[in-house]
């Protein structure tokens, strides 16, 4: 069987801006029927509309995914209003980055909560529905910072990522569930805006701002790719770059 998105009904979070927004507008673009989420509501609502417009098809859903009982919900609301899902791409996540002294403790929570736990909960919800459909297809976004040792919040929780996503990939790949672990470089999106830190905001903002950085369209044309590949070929992990490194040397 081929990985035709046609057709196939993806749940994707952290719709409302940046990669998951980028991944929303290209899945449905290639027919697949979206359930969109993240905590802005006029965001999400922009999105839907862009969808149908362009004659595809989007339900939306506005919640925080820190509230277990909502991310938990999810995959299940997925169901009821599509019948079954194909597609999970976790891409809601926030960039915190800070020092170990000084900083505050909440900050590390939090980047745990929604990097980590957050994919955690959602992946838990999905596994059942995929193992009965006998397919299915976790995407979660993760950073070059899990592939490197870069400390702070935002490098620990997607280390963690990563070590988790390894788990999940051997757990379910007997059960035709692919998963694919997607590290993107600098890339242009607000994530830079939510930095509690005003000195780290404006560095982030610096580096993801340059010409030259990947855009969120990039990313999701290497989602799209991953899952349209026959189904018995997992890329399992996807390291994308800017074609000129933003920071020599830090590889991001
Ligand atoms: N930009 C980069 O350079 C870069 C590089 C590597 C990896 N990434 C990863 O890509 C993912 C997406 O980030 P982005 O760059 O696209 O940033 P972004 O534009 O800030 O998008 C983050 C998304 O996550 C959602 N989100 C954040 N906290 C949430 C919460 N508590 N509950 C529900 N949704 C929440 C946001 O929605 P609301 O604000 O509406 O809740 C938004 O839709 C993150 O995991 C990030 O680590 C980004």
């Amino acid at each position: 069987v081929g990985g035709s998105i046609q057709g196939r009904v993806a749940l994707i979070t952290g719709a409302s801006s940046g990669i998951g927004e980028g991944v929303a507008l290209a899945l449905a673009e290639q027919g697949a029927r979206v359930f969109a989420t993240g905590r802005r509501p006029e965001r999400l609502a922009a999105l839907k509309r862009r969808i149908e417009a362009a004659g595809g098809e989007a339900h939306v859903i506005a919640g925080d995914m820190t509230e277990e009982a909502f991310a938990v919900s999810l995959v299940d609301r997925a169901v009821r209003r599509f019948g079954r899902l194909d597609i999970l791409v976790n891409a809601a996540g926030v960039g915190i980055h800070g020092k170990v002294e000084g900083g505050d403790v909440g900050w590390w929570r939090h980047s745990m909560d929604i990097n980590l736990f957050a994919t955690l909960i959602t992946c838990a919800a999905a596994i059942p529905v995929m193992r009965r459909q006998g397919e299915g297809d976790i995407v979660n976004v993760s950073s070059t910072a899990g592939r490197r040792q870069i400390g702070g919040p935002y490098g620990t929780s997607k280390i963690a990522l990563n070590s988790f996503h390894e788990g999940l990939r051997s757990e379910v790949g007997p059960d035709g569930i692919r998963c694919c672990i997607i590290e993107p470089g600098a890339t242009t999106t607000e994530i830079w805006r939510k930095n509690p830190d005003p000195q780290e905001r404006e560095a982030q903002r610096r580096r993801l701002t340059e010409d030259g950085v990947l855009l969120p369209e990039d990313i999701a044309a290497c989602i799209v790719l991953a899952l349209e590949l026959p189904r018995r070929t997992n890329i399992a992990e996807m390291l994308i770059r800017p074609t000129i490194d933003v920071a020599p040397g830090v590889g991001l």
